[in-house]
């Protein structure tokens, strides 16, 4: 891969290829699997890299957001819009024949109409798009655990992604933070998405490549700052890329101190929002292990909470239980959220 060109920090909004820092390995890695799922905590690029690699792979790509599907119907149509948009985007000006194209857009009528059941309409879906000419099509799932919310239809998604793929005729890419639920999709024994699937687990930026991304950044824009708050950033962000976009930004506002970022506005409420989703007992129990206390101190049913925060990705466990998100587990441990 050309080495990268610029860098941007910009807080919580993925960046394209022009921008992405440091992940040549990862996108190898894509390149060289037809199909992969991406694995790894908020904010650690994920969204980033899938959007980079489609730029760079010019890849016709379905581009479907798990985190907004509300219903099957509301999956339907995002499957609708984006296929639309890429017939009027790419595949318009191919050789491709017009019923070929069409096919995809009639099998959902012929869904919306009551014609088919969704996990028939979704295989029939998926085989047009692996027939289409010779463009390849990759459909992108981004927080694709997220569509669990949906019920049963999920497992109808699940099936028809995992036959699709077994006839290895169109490339599938998935991502996900919720590392305990991608986890017991990947090694479902009915439905083993580990076959079909490379598993990609993104991990931290290291100490060097956290020092270069802040100091090329901010000597792009002329701005400098002492080297020991570059240093110590790292130190902050536990090397997340999301992190390091905050304090890269508040560099650039003139606020040096890295530390300065647990009390921002921008990721106090990134939190925040977040939060909303949990139980009650949920935030207990973050908040307990977060102060270094027992999580059995939530009383009964601990551990089914513990493992709901584990399945979700807030929380990993090796000897102990620990957050992973390093700003999270300052915050709700000073109490600044
Ligand atoms: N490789 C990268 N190079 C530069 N910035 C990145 C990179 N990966 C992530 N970022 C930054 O980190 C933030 C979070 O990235 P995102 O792709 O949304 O993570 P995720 O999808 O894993 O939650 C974005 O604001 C983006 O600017
Ligand atoms: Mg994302």
């Amino acid at each position: 891969m050309e080495s990268v060109k610029r860098i941007k920090f910009s807080f919580n909004k993925p960046v394209g290829y022009m921008y992405l820092y440091d992940r040549s390995d990862e996108i190898k890695k894509l390149s060289e699997s037809e199909s992969a799922f991406l694995l790894g905590p908020l904010g650690i690029g994920k969204t980033s890299l899938l959007k980079s690699y489609l730029e760079h792979k010019m890849c016709n790509a379905l581009w479907i957001n798990g985190e907004r599907i509300r219903n099957f119907n509301s999956f339907v149509n995002s499957l609708k819009r984006e296929y639309s948009k890429l017939l009027k985007n790419r595949l318009a000006k191919s050789a491709g024949q017009f019923s070929e194209l069409n096919a995809p857009l009639l099998e959902i009528e012929s869904y919306k109409e009551g014609k088919s059941d969704r996990y028939t309409f979704l295989n029939n879906f998926l085989d047009y798009l692996a027939f289409i000419s010779d463009q390849k099509i990759c459909l992108v799932i981004d927080d694709f655990t997220e569509i669990r919310k949906i019920g049963p239809a999920f497992l109808d998604i699940s099936r028809a992604i995992y036959k699709v793929l077994k006839k290895r005729k169109i490339s599938i890419l998935l991502a996900s933070s919720e590392l305990g639920y991608a986890r017991e999709i990947l090694e479902k024994k009915d439905l083993p998405f580990k076959k079909v699937f490379s598993v990609l687990t993104l991990k931290p930026f290291g100490l060097e490549v956290s020092f270069d991304f802040l100091s090329k950044g901010l000597e792009d824009y002329g701005v400098s700052c002492p080297k020991k708050y570059i240093g110590d950033s790292y130190y902050v962000s536990e090397g997340f890329p999301l992190w390091l976009s905050l304090i890269g930004l508040r560099m650039l506002e003139g606020k040096c101190a890295p530390e300065g970022i647990y009390t921002d506005k921008r990721a106090q409420l990134f939190w925040v929002e977040r939060l909303t989703k949990l139980s009650v007992k949920e935030k207990y129990m973050l908040r307990l292990i977060a102060k270094g206390e027992s999580y059995r101190l939530a009383g009964p049913h601990s551990r089914r909470v513990l493992n709901s925060l584990i399945r979700r990705g807030y929380i990993i466990k090796n000897k102990q239980e620990v957050i992973v998100d390093p700003v999270l587990q300052y915050l709700l441990k000073m109490e600044l959220i």
